[in-house]
């Protein structure tokens, strides 16, 4: 068994980690914390009272790094990075659910805030292991994808050769409240988004460097990516649209199936994807439809889950040499 810790628990993705990681068959929780620690699990989420009873401690890395041997950062950004460059010193591997290693430099400084842990960012790993498995497998750090690219990248990259280079790519992204994390805002309060659906940041979103600067490292094409996020009135779901030009006519399913073959949390669907039968898993769907050189892609997922918690897990498995599919659940919350 690997002993392992969770940083941020009393989060949205905290929670799903420890959900995930109690019935881990080679993963055991020894650590878990807050900003405040003095409580335990099921106080902080009554959800799990008479299912796990740990403490929830105040987190002191000296603490963690003499009881796990990995550690989950479930954390806002900037936060993350003081705590990741502590951990790394002390030989415990990281896999961090915030931003902060996710970009280059000086991208992340453009759109976040000044970086202080240069040294670990150049090493990082991007935790999407359709394509940087390998990387992961060998990785001290991992840096989990943000749950708009996760979705995104996956239902993109397959096509982005075939693409008209001059065309817009349009990205149409909805996501559910949880994707916002546990802390209140305007924009977040019930009587805001209850049967209420409205866009945000269109184009300036800080998902949108992500994307770009994947597409661009995984595909070598500097495409013209327009990505217009959404919130929904869902606890938890995504569901991305894209709308893209096809310079090469190809047979867009084909391309699809061919493409992920061999990927057991990819499924292509014959019919258009929704947020239910993701919900719960760690699975992409996707869907394409095409009409002439005029492609609609679409996917889902579980924000929290292959947006988020179940990811770092699949990563954390690689990480450790594990089947990436262990402990990773396939059943959906349906209905
Ligand atoms: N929600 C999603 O769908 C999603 C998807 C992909 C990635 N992410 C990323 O994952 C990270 C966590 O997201 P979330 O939605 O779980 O956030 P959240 O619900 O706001 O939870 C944040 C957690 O961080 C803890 N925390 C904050 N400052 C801390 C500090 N100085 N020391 C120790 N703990 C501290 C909080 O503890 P306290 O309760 O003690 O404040 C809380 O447990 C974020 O970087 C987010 O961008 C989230």
């Amino acid at each position: 068994m690997i002993n392992v810790a969770i940083v941020g628990a009393s989060g949205y993705t905290g929670l799903e980690l420890i959900k995930i990681l109690i019935n881990h068959p080679k993963f055991n929780i020894t650590y878990i914390a807050n900003s405040t620690g003095n409580t335990t699990v099921s106080t902080l989420h009554p959800s799990l009272d008479g299912v796990i009873d740990m403490p929830v401690e105040k987190v002191d890395v000296g603490q963690l790094a003499k009881v796990a041997d990995i550690a989950f950062l479930a954390l806002p950004h900037k936060t993350s990075m003081s705590f990741a460059k502590e951990l790394i010193a002390l030989n415990i591997k990281v896999v961090d659910l915030s931003a902060d290693y996710r970009l280059k430099l000086e991208t992340y400084e453009e759109y976040y805030c000044l970086h202080e842990d240069k040294e670990n960012l150049k090493h990082s790993v991007y935790g999407l292991p359709e394509f940087y498995e390998d990387q992961i497998k060998n990785a001290r750090l991992v840096a989990n994808p943000g749950c708009y690219p996760t979705a995104t990248l996956l239902a993109l990259l397959p096509f982005v050769p075939y693409l008209d280079s001059k065309s817009n790519i349009f990205i149409d992204a909805k996501s559910g409240l949880s994707g916002a994390g546990k802390k209140l805002s305007d924009m977040t309060t019930f009587v805001n988004v209850s049967e209420n659906m409205f866009a945000y940041n269109p184009f300036k979103h800080r998902h949108s460097p992500e994307i770009n600067e994947k597409v661009l490292e995984l595909t070598d094409i500097d495409a013209n990516i327009n990505f217009v996020p959404s919130l929904i009135p869902v606890t938890r779901g995504m569901l991305v649209s894209i709308f893209v030009t096809l310079e090469d006519i190809c047979d867009a399913k084909q391309v699809l199936k061919e493409f992920y073959k061999d990927d057991e949390f990819v499924r292509v669907k014959e019919t258009p994807v929704n947020i239910k039968d993701t919900s719960g898993t760690n699975f992409c769907d996707i869907f394409v439809e095409q009409n002439g050189n005029a492609l609609f892609i679409s996917s889902s997922i579980d924000n929290l889950l292959r947006g988020a918690s179940s990811q770092a897990v699949v990563n954390a498995n690689l990480m450790c040499g594990f089947e990436a599919n262990c402990g990773i659940s396939k059943i959906a919350y349906v209905p």
